[in-house]
């Protein structure tokens, strides 16, 4: 995790650092810092939010035209100033080095060793601070040569900017296993994460590849291979979404995703004009010709929407499906079928866990690769063989919303084409599962509708320590998410359990204080969920239950139901998975918890 930005302008780029900072802290916001290189190097810190940092560089004079900022998601050490980023190295009395740091150092403690019997005084905890005083120990008057010995020496994952005393108007970046992208302006140059964080200064974005050392100079950069060869690396027009940060009427962009989704899914939906294999890409036909079986791999709330996926392909599709926790499946000896189709989903692309194991997967023989992600330009999106993007635009608030419908739409898709191509589909069930798919932005505006009665009940949640979320079958998964929501946001301690396990232990939770909510939607489940119910209402339980019009269920005593609209077969997931995003919302907003940026977490988790 973390965000880098660095700059290289004839300008005062504090400014443009900071703005970039901001647009990164999706990346963690555990503390941040700026530091110029100007007559001298000079840096602020804050373990407050960027907003901070701004304010304290205002009250200074803090100005240069060569910099590196930084926000930190805290890996070694606490989130203090010491430990926040960048991180200077002192030679004879002189700060000489300056360098910020996204990734993990697995040999740290033995360059710490190394150098600390060396004279080398460290201030801080982190991992980072061994590699500016490795780069200070090997300075020999060239940063770009230093930084090349330096990489070679360090074990594990990286993204590094740095800059040195005695060259100004020079960074050097290098890049493995975290990306890093190179930003080409007008007369200056730029270091970033992610281009969102250079929306406005340039559109002009090149990828580094892993293993690559850049060399960013005001009249230019040259990139140097992993052999430290010179290669050219195509720049492409990158349209940032710099409007996302835009909160516009909403309280918080969770709020603002979620309202989002209808459109989201539209556009995820745009151009689909039938269940054909080219929307996976050109070489889409003969993959889903050669397959027999799909293994999902992803984590959080991109697990989540590969569970739900696993009902839809075994069902409609008839194909066997796995799906695996990444950081679990990367690091065990599965048995190899190379004729599966391995999915790898993700918002952000660049998860480290869903990229090592998708690696992981084509190291042991997997030919056959797809990549459900938001964003075109990302790690996962560049390895695999097919991919498919999902629309929703940038997503700004750490718990997932308009990612994981517009994952879901994507995932329906390549259900329905898998189906179709494997003669289990036939037209007249395609038109009807079209027109359903075009249908959703509305039932969405529908069930964003009982926005009201939801708030009523999170009023009541907001005093609960604990609480209970079941579902069955294809909901199973979507009361899993609607637990992971909760907790993220409102710090709440949910879990999920598919309603025929309550009986073999959870029930001895089940009190008058635990809410239980169900997700109830009326398909073949329905009567064997209320018999779940009415167990955890002989227990005092209180149930709070998101049943669909067409269902028979009222509100009775310690029985609370928000009704939606009629249930939607297949697609229900989709509709019933965003009242539960409003409840999470609504918890934690009369909570007082920060939504956007819950506490301990980070937006992009790239590193292990
Ligand atoms: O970018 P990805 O979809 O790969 O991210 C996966 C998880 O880190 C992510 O879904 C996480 O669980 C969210 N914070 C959940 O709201």
């Amino acid at each position: 995790m973390c965000g880098i930005v660095g700059a290289v302008a004839q300008r005062n780029i504090v400014p443009i650092l900071l703005e970039g900072l901001k647009r990164l802290e999706y990346r963690g916001y555990d503390s941040c810092g700026v530091a110029v290189n100007n007559n001298g190097l000079k840096r602020a810190r804050s373990v407050a939010r960027v907003a901070e940092l701004q304010e304290q560089v205002a009250r200074t004079e803090f100005e240069g035209n060569t910099g590196i900022a930084h926000t930190r998601w805290a890996t070694h050490g606490a989130p203090a100033t010491n430990n926040a980023h960048p991180h200077f190295s002192t030679k004879d009395g002189e700060q000489r080095i300056g360098l910020v740091h996204n990734g993990i150092i697995e040999n740290y403690e033995e360059i710490r060793t190394e150098l600390k019997a060396l004279g080398y005084v460290f201030e801080s905890q982190t991992d980072t601070e061994a590699i500016a005083h490795l780069v200070n120990h090997m300075y020999d008057g060239d940063l770009l040569r230093t930084v090349q010995k330096v990489v070679k020496r360090l074990h594990g994952a990286f993204a590094i900017a740095v800059f040195a005393k005695d060259e100004p108007q020079r960074i050097v970046g290098a890049r493995l296993g975290c990306p890093l992208i190179v930003g080409l302006g007008d007369g200056e140059n730029f270091l970033a994460s992610d281009a969102m964080a250079l929306a406005g200064s340039t559109d002009q974005i090149v990828y580094l590849e892993e293993g690559d050392v850049v060399d960013v100079r005001l009249d230019g950069v040259q990139i140097y291979d992993k052999l430290d060869l010179p290669v050219e690396r195509r720049a492409q027009t990158v349209q940032a979404y710099s409007g996302a940060i835009e909160l516009g009427p909403y309280r918080h962009y969770m709020q603002k995703e979620i309202f989002e989704q209808p459109r989201a899914i539209s556009d995820t939906l745009e151009g689909v004009l039938g269940f054909t294999p080219e929307l996976f890409g050109p070489k889409a036909e003969a993959v889903f010709n050669d397959i027999d079986s799909v293994l999902i791999l992803a984590c959080g709330t991109s697990y989540y929407s590969g569970m739900t996926a696993r009902y839809w392909l075994e069902s409609l599709a008839g194909l066997p499906t796995s799906v695996e926790i990444a950081s679990e499946y990367r690091y065990r000896k599965p048995a190899v079928n190379p004729n599966t189709l391995v999915v790898v989903i993700s918002q952000s692309g660049e998860t480290a866990d869903t990229l090592a194991a998708l690696k992981y997967a084509q190291e042991l023989g997997h030919k056959h690769s797809l990549a459900i992600c938001n964003v075109g330009t990302s790690a996962m999106v560049r390895e695999t063989e097919l991919s498919y993007l999902t629309r929703a635009g940038a997503e700004i608030g750490v718990a997932s919303t308009k990612a994981f419908t517009t994952q879901l739409t994507a995932l329906f898709l390549l259900t329905a084409t898998l189906a179709k191509m494997r003669g289990r589909m036939d037209a007249e069930a395609e038109a009807f599962h079209l027109k359903n798919l075009r249908h959703l932005p509305n039932a969405l505006q529908s069930v964003l509708a009982l926005e009201p009665h939801i708030i009523a009940w999170s009023e009541a949640f907001a005093r609960k320590e604990h609480a209970l979320f079941l579902g069955r079958g294809l909901h199973y998964p979507i009361a899993l998410e609607g637990a992971l929501k909760l907790k993220e946001i409102s710090y709440i301690h949910a879990e999920a359990y598919p309603a025929g396990e309550l009986k073999h232990g959870p029930l001895a939770l089940v009190t008058e204080d635990m809410p239980v909510v169900t997700v109830a939607p009326n398909d073949t489940l329905i009567e064997k969920l209320k018999s779940n119910m009415q167990e955890v209402r002989a227990r005092g339980g209180q149930l709070y239950v998101f049943a669909d019009g067409d269902s028979q269920m009222h509100s009775s005593e310690g029985i609370h139901v928000i009704r939606l609209p009629e249930h939607y077969g297949l697609l229900s997931p989709i509709l019933h998975v965003v009242t539960l995003q409003l409840l999470a919302y609504h918890t934690a907003l009369a909570r007082g918890t920060d939504v956007d940026k819950p506490r301990n977490l980070a937006k992009s988790v790239t590193v292990e």
